[in-house]
C-alpha cells in the first residue's frame, strides 16, 4: 500500500509540538508494516536546507496564485515531498508565526496551497524522471492539511480514500468568508456539507466533513470530542460521523528516546541501573540553579498555556515547595503564565527554577534526571511527554483526561496491588486535586523502594509505535477493502 501523509511540521526538520513528532515517526513505523509512505510538507527554510540533491517531481505554475514545485528527497528514513514555494514558505520566523510572534496573515493561503498540492498529487500523480506515483490513500494531519479531502471532493478526478487525524480540535483554521473565492473551489463547496462553518470558512470542519475516515490520537479523546465540553463546537458534526471516528494512541520514536543510548544525557542508564540517573539530576539542578539535596525534583516540559493547566499549577507551587519538592520548569507560551512561574522562582530561590525557552536537548536531560513530570492538562488529545517520562523513569503525574487517561496507570491501591502502576493520575482537574496529587507523589517518592517499582513498571510499558502503527495499518486496509481495492 502507498500512502501520502501531509503535515505542516515534521520532526526533525520543523517542530512546534507533538504533531511533528508523530508526523516524523509514524511513516517510519508504517514502513515496518509494509506501508510505503511519502510525506508532503512545506518548504520552509529549514527544509530547503536539506533539499540540495532533491529530485523535481512536479511543477505548479499557478498554485493559488503562486509558483511552486514538488521536490523529493530521502531524509532520515523519511521519504519527503517538499512543497517548494518561496512566496509562501521562504520566511523568517516559525512555521505559523512571524518573528514578532503573530500569525502570518496569509496562513489560509499557505495551508490551502499545501492541501491543494496534496490533492493534485493524489488525484493526478507525480511526474518527472522517477516516473508516476499515486497513493492508494491519503492521510492528512490537523487543520493545516484538512482542505485536502475537500479539494479532492470538488475536483473532476475520482477521489482517493482519505483519513484525517485530529491532533487538537482547539485549532480549527477558521477564516472570514471573503477568502473563499481565492481558494479556487466551486461555489457549491461553500455549504454546510462542505467548508462553510457558521458563515465562515472552516478548514478543519471541511476535512471532518469530506474525509473518508476520522481518527484522533487516543480512544478517550475520541469519546470526549463528541461532547460540548471538549468538542469545541464540532461535536454535532462528529456525532453525525461517529461511525467513522476512531482513536489510536500515539507512540514515540524509541530510538530517539532511549535512555540507554541518548547522547543528550550526562549519564545513560537502564531500568536496572537507575542510580545512574543521579548525575542527570545533578546536571538539571545546576541548569535551573536548584539546591542539590535529597528532595524530589519534579519538572514541567510544556507549552505554557491554559490547555496544559499551567495556571492551576502556578497556583499550587507554594504548597509543592512547602511539602519538600523542587521544580524545574522548561516552557514557553503565555506571557502571563511565564511571569507567574518566574515570580514563584523568585519567591523560592533554589527550590523552583524556570527556563522560558524551547530547548529540545534540555528536555531529554530533564526526562532523564527529574523524578516526575507534571502534566495537569485541561484536555490532552494524546500527550507525548508522559510517554517520554514512562520510558525514562520520570514518573508522570497527570490529569485523567484524553491520552493521559489511556497511557498512565495510577498508583492506586489496585494499581500497586496488580503491579501495574506507572504514575499518578487524578481528576477532576482542580487546584485542590492537583495539590493533593502532588502531595501523594511526594509521599510515594519518600518510600524509595515503592517509587523504584513505579519507575520500573513505567519503563516496561510499551510506548513504541508498534501497536499503534498496526492499528493505523488495519484502519487503512479496511478503508481500501470497503472501496474494493
Ligand atoms: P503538544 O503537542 O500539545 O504541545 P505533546 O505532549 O503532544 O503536546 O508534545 C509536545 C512536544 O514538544 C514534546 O515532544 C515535548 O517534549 C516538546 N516540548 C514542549 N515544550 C518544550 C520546550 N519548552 N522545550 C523542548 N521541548 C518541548
Ligand atoms: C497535539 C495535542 C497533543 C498530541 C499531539 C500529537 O499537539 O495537543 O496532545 O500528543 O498533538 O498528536
Amino acid at each position: 500500500m502507498q500512502v501520502l501523509s501531509v503535515a505542516s511540521e515534521v520532526f526533525p526538520l520543523v517542530k512546534t509540538g507533538g504533531l511533528a513528532d508523530v508526523a516524523g515517526a509514524l511513516p517510519i513505523a508504517l514502513g515496518k508494516q509494509g506501508i510505503a509512505v511519502k510525506t508532503l510538507m512545506p518548504g520552509y527554510p529549514a527544509v530547503m536546507r536539506i533539499a540540495d540533491n532533491a529530485v523535481l517531481r512536479r511543477t505548479f505554475p499557478d498554485l493559488l496564485g503562486a509558483e511552486a514545485r514538488i521536490l523529493e528527497i530521502e531524509h532520515k528514513g523519511l521519504n519527503l515531498l517538499i512543497l517548494d514555494c518561496p512566496e509562501l514558505f521562504d520566511r523568517q520566523g516559525g512555521p505559523y508565526l512571524d518573528v514578532a510572534g503573530k500569525d502570518y496573515t496569509d496562513n489560509w493561503r499557505r495551508f490551502a496551497a499545501l492541501s491543494k498540492a496534496g490533492a493534485t498529487i493524489a488525484q493526478q500523480g507525480l511526474t518527472g524522471d522517477l516516473g508516476g506515483w499515486r497513493p492508494d490513500l491519503v492521510h492528512v494531519h490537523d487543520w493545516q492539511a484538512a482542505l485536502l479531502p475537500a479539494y479532492m471532493r470538488y475536483a473532476p478526478e475520482p477521489e482517493v480514500p482519505s483519513v484525517i487525524t485530529v491532533h487538537n480540535i482547539a485549532f480549527q483554521g477558521v477564516f472570514d468568508a471573503d477568502i473563499f473565492p481565492a481558494l479556487e473551489l466551486p461555489p457549491h463547496a461553500f455549504t454546510i456539507d462542505g467548508i462553510e462553518y457558521y458563515g465562515k470558512v472552516g478548514f478543519l470542519k471541511a476535512g471532518l466533513q469530506t474525509s473518508w475516515e476520522i481518527s484522533t490520537v487516543s480512544p478517550s479523546y475520541a469519546e470526549e470530542i463528541l461532547t460540548p465540553e471538549y468538542g469545541m463546537g464540532l461535536e454535532g458534526l462528529l456525532h453525525h460521523r461517529s461511525e467513522d471516528l476512531t482513536g489510536i494512541v500515539n507512540g514515540i520514536d524509541t530510538d530517539v528516546w532511549n535512555p540507554e543510548t541518548d547522547t543528550l544525557l550526562a549519564s545513560t542508564y537502564s531500568a536496572s541501573t537507575l542510580k545512574e540517573r543521579a548525575e542527570n539530576k545533578r546536571r538539571v539542578a545546576e541548569r535551573f540553579a536548584l539546591d542539590v539535596d535529597d528532595a524530589p525534583l519534579f519538572c514541567v516540559v510544556s507549552r505554557l498555556t491554559e490547555q496544559k493547566g499551567m495556571d492551576l499549577l502556578a497556583e499550587s507551587l507554594d504548597d509543592l515547595v512547602s511539602h519538600g519538592a523542587t521544580l524545574a520548569v522548561l516552557g514557553s507560551g503565555d506571557k502571563v503564565l511565564e511571569d507567574a512561574f518566574h515570580a514563584a522562582a523568585l519567591r523560592h530561590p533554589g527550590r523552583i527554577g524556570v527556563i522560558a525557552a524551547y530547548d529540545e536537548p534540555l528536555s531529554h536531560l530533564m526526562q532523564a534526571g527529574c523524578d516526575a513530570i507534571i502534566i495537569p492538562s485541561r484536555f490532552e488529545p494524546c500527550g507525548l511527554t508522559q510517554l517520554y517520562g514512562l520510558r525514562y523513569g520520570c514518573v508522570p503525574i497527570v490529569a485523567r483526561v484524553g491520552g493521559l487517561n489511556d497511557t498512565v496507570i495510577d498508583a492506586s491501591h489496585a494499581g500497586l496491588a496488580a503491579e501495574a502502576a506507572t504514575g499518578i493520575s487524578f481528576g477532576p482537574l482542580t487546584t485542590d486535586n492537583l495539590a493533593r496529587a502532588l502531595r501523594r507523589a511526594i509521599r510515594l517518592y519518600n518510600d524509595q523502594k515503592l517509587w523504584t517499582v513505579i519507575q520500573k513498571q513505567g519503563m516496561k510499558s510499551d510506548v513504541s509505535w508498534n501497536r499503534s502503527a498496526a492499528l493505523y495499518a488495519a484502519l487503512f486496509s479496511e478503508i481500501l477493502e470497503r472501496k474494493g481495492i
